[in-house]
């Protein structure tokens, strides 16, 4: 077998980067090591920027995120009860689009099967081979049987625990990390959302998101104890907690109910450099990972398939490499970004176990300057609605 781009990981990213391929008469393959429909049930992130839904209207897969998504001019900040509003439209004139990523998982694997794009599930023991020569080649096991595939490329699009940045040289691999002391618990329940957006709530117990999914369908996070599980926060524990965290007014007119998805997530800021090595490049959550608090991570993952669409287009159809040299640079200039903005939205609004009165008085007198600040409020809007391409 032989394709052009040999994408590994059938998430959002390896599935939009084969789309927009297919479109420009670039041929790919997908490699994905789960079912479709555990790929499917993967309840994540749920805000996407506007760059982001272009590209998926560029991609073809617009359609339903246009009828179903909900725009959003703005979100509020909580400092226990008291709230104010972020005006990303009069701030910016931008704005974000909530679509969940179950939802754009779904219209990506779709246009797929339409296009007949090929996508191979549940393979195994994914390995690459010969990337620093011009022609290299991926093993892997499907139906218990040893396959190989030549290829021009190889796109390394599988998550953080992928097998793909492994593979870079290690004397060449430079990785940057920070592990946070909490977690987020977040369920997912059949009720209209409490507010028409979302409140990012910091408390003196914790940080608490109420956001939404649709008009029925809410996700709420609470910052928790990274040695807490699941089984210690029945429905009951994880309202009663929230109500305490978000102001008064969402806590008494909250709707509650039964949680339909109940996880906990660890906090991490990661970032690998290069992104590119040879013939391989890494996109998305295979090369930076990001603390939820700015809701950046699957919009990091579009953002590099946007510069690798691009540079692998100028590739083939103009004979330019300029695009696939430049690749890491480009894309790493926007991720170190949106780093420095999820770390510094996650810094400001959860409560840190070792963190003195000083530090939680720097926090209150942040969001009160926040809530103040004209200037502010635009740094932080132009951040939340996405940095340009
Ligand atoms: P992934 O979605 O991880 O896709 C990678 C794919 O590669 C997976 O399907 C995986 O099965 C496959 N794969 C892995 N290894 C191999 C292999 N060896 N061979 C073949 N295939 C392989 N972001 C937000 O903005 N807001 C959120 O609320 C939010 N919540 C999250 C909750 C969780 C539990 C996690 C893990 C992430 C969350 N994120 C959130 C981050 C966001 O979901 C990711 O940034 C996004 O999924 C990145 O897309 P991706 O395609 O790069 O990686
Ligand atoms: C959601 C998750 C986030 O991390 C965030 O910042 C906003 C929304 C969500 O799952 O809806």
């Amino acid at each position: 077998m032989r394709t052009q781009v040999l994408i590994i990981g059938g998430g959002p990213a390896g599935l939009l980067l084969s789309q927009l391929m297919h479109r420009q008469g670039i041929d790919t393959l997908v490699l994905e090591r789960r079912s479709r429909d555990y790929v499917l049930a993967r309840i994540r992130a749920g805000v996407l920027e506007s760059g982001m839904v272009d590209l998926l209207r560029e991609a073809g897969v617009g359609e339903r995120m246009d009828r179903e998504g909900i725009v959003h001019e703005g979100t509020y900040l909580a400092l226990s009860n008291r709230g104010f509003r972020i005006d990303f439209k009069q701030l910016t004139g931008g704005s974000v689009m909530v679509y969940g990523q179950t939802e754009l998982t779904r219209d990506l694997y779709q246009a797929r099967d339409a296009m007949e794009g090929q996508v191979l599930h549940e393979v195994g023991r994914v390995q690459i081979h010969d990337l620093d020569t011009d022609s290299p080649h991926v093993t892997f096991t499907k139906d218990g049987r040893a396959q190989r595939i030549d290829c021009d490329y190889v796109a390394g699009c599988d998550g953080f625990h992928g097998v793909s940045r492994k593979t870079i040289d290690p004397a060449v691999l430079r990785e940057f990390e920070r592990v946070y002391p909490f977690g987020w618990l977040g369920i997912l329940s059949q009720t209209p959302p409490v507010s028409e957006e979302l409140i990012y709530a910091s408390h003196e117990r914790g940080f608490a998101l109420c956001s939404m999914r649709n008009q029925n369908l809410s996700r709420y996070y609470l910052q928790v104890s990274l040695q807490d599980s699941i089984e210690q926060w029945s429905d009951d524990a994880f309202w009663d907690e929230l109500k305490r965290r978000i102001p008064l007014a969402a806590a008494e007119s909250i709707v509650t109910g039964e949680s339909i998805e109940k996880s906990i997530a660890p906090l991490r800021s990661f970032v690998a450099e290069p992104m590119r090595w040879g013939r391989l490049f890494l996109c998305g959550d295979a090369a930076h990972i990001v603390p939820p608090t700015g809701a950046k991570g699957l919009n990091l993952a579009a953002s590099d398939v946007y510069y690798l669409s691009r540079a692998l287009q100028q590739h083939y159809n103009d004979n330019d490499d300029h695009g696939i040299e430049t690749y890491s640079a480009t894309a790493l200039s926007r991720v170190w970004k949106a780093e420095r903005f999820s770390w510094s939205m996650t810094r400001l609004l959860h409560r840190f176990p070792d963190q003195s009165p000083f530090d939680w008085r720097m926090q209150q007198v942040e969001l009160e300057y926040l809530e103040s600040s004209v200037a502010a409020q635009t740094s932080l809007a132009e951040n939340y609605i996405g940095l340009p391409y």
